[in-house]
């Protein structure tokens, strides 16, 4: 980063730090904020975490963050989202935006990327998580979240009473961002209208966002996930809702609490049973 853009990034953090808006900036998921809570988690039990260093993007979009609102449909959107506009399109389905996703060299990702990971699971899942972007393991096989990450989601889902092919998994970029550091925002602007359409397709009941990348991306806002994680949102007429990526329980397995009350929030919405209780 030029002088010049760390000026702008350090007064932009300024300002909202300020607004008492804090968490602007993170690795891939690693530094969202550590619950100090220590309610029940999902069974899984967590290996020690592997993660690199913070990184930082300024935000996405770069424009100043609204003041917090309370709770409510849409309260942090910055303006209209980047496809408020967009209309569905009729008929779409995962295999028509698939083929029209192609071998894609839409953005700069394509070059050291191995595989797209476009997404995996249900097309009719009632459940949507959606990620930030492939890491290695997911380049190498083309599957979302397949790495240590992706193993604990799948115990999270399975913990929701689920199994993996329920669901559906995909991320806001669909190719791998070098050393996995955060997608950039032009690579976020080119790949996300193919997640909008994915979600067009499937229609899921509810949308869980995994981390900042994919709630900022999808409610347009640049507050950081602490302003709003775990509260009921809506993203083109469903609902959705934001926790903390599983990276960053890796890191901060305290805060797998907070992530098992988001979750049961959502169960009660699709009618689940956890699965420990539902085995009794
Ligand atoms: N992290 C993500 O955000 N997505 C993946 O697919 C894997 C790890």
């Amino acid at each position: 980063m030029n002088d010049s853009s760390r000026d702008r990034v350090e007064n932009w953090l300024r300002y909202a730090d300020e607004l008492g808006l804090t968490p602007f900036y993170r690795d891939r998921a690693a530094s969202e904020p550590q619950s100090s809570e220590a309610a029940p988690a999902p069974a899984a039990e967590i290996p020690e975490p592997m993660r690199k260093p913070a990184q930082s993007r300024p935000p996405f979009p770069a424009t100043p963050p609204p003041a917090p609102t309370p709770a409510s449909l849409f309260p942090i959107a910055t303006g209209p989202t980047l496809f408020e506009a967009a209309d569905r399109i009729e008929n779409d389905t995962l295999e028509k935006i698939r083929t029209d996703l192609g071998e894609c060299t839409r953005c700069k990702l394509h070059k050291q990327r191995n595989k797209i990971v476009f997404g995996d699971g249900n097309p009719k899942a009632d459940l949507v998580f959606v990620g930030e972007g492939p890491g290695h393991d997911e380049d190498v096989q083309g599957l979302p979240f397949v790495g240590r990450a992706g193993k604990l989601l799948t115990q999270m889902i399975e913990a929701m009473g689920l199994q993996r092919p329920d669901v559906y998994i995909c991320n806001v970029v669909k190719c791998r961002p070098p050393e996995n550091r955060l997608p950039e925002r032009d690579e976020i602007a080119t790949c996300s209208p193919f997640l909008v359409r994915q979600l067009d397709a499937i229609r899921p009941k509810v949308i869980v966002c995994l981390g900042t990348t994919a709630a900022q991306m999808l409610l347009n806002t640049n507050r950081g996930i602490s302003g709003f994680r775990g509260e009921w949102l809506e993203y083109r007429g469903t609902r959705l809702i934001a926790t903390y990526h599983p990276a960053y329980l890796l890191r901060n397995p305290a805060a797998k609490s907070e992530v098992w009350k988001d979750l049961q929030k959502v169960m009660s919405v699709l009618g689940l049973q956890a699965k420990r209780a539902a085995a009794r």
